[in-house]
């Protein structure tokens, strides 16, 4: 998990923070190609595991008007911020989303579909695990990757979310038990 100072930082109570037109600005230029190259592989990355991300949470909802559900659409709206959050960046830096993607968002309606089958708990506990792999991709990229103070704030607000549903699933496991 990111540490507690981080995780205070943001306001994770926010699922879609504000963004205006004149945020959007072009960020290649006079970035040296070796690090544009870091920048693309991550920002891949980081667009991939969140289309996994979102299609789990998509995947889990079911029409019973439950607390539970309440919580997974409000993860899946998080999800889809954080999606359009790489996505701008991708393009920002004049690349594009990778087409291996598409596989990602099998994985994800395949963990998200199949959790629900198995029930309550196996979501709850796939959402854990999922999770904590991101916090720990999302740290790694955070240290070996030279940001923008704007776009490294982004993506420092996105793993405090990721963490914010883990504590979230913790607890409701822990409810269930
Ligand atoms: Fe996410
Ligand atoms: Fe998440």
């Amino acid at each position: 998990m990111a540490n507690d100072s981080e995780q205070r930082k943001y306001d994770i109570s926010v699922i879609r923070p504000q963004m205006r037109a004149e945020d959007v600005c072009l960020r290649r230029e006079a970035i040296e190609p070796v690090k544009l190259k870091e920048i693309k592989k991550a920002l891949q990355a980081f667009h991939t595991l969140e289309t996994m991300a979102a299609n789990i949470y998509k995947f889990q909802i079911t029409k019973e008007p439950s607390e539970l559900n309440r919580q997974f659409i409000a993860a899946m709206c998080n999800e889809m911020t954080h999606l359009q959050d790489f996505q701008v960046k991708l393009y920002e830096y004049g690349f594009r989303p990778s087409i291996f993607r598409i596989a990602y968002w099998m994985v994800g309606f395949v963990f998200g579909f199949g959790s629900r089958i198995l029930g309550k708990r196996a979501m709850l506990k796939t959402g854990i695990w999922v999770e904590s792999k991101a916090v720990k991709h999302y740290a790694e990229l955070l240290r070996n990757v030279e940001w923008d103070e704007q776009s490294r704030k982004m993506i420092e607000k996105d793993q405090a979310d990721e963490d914010g549903h883990i504590s979230r699933w913790r607890n409701l496991l822990g409810k269930i038990n």
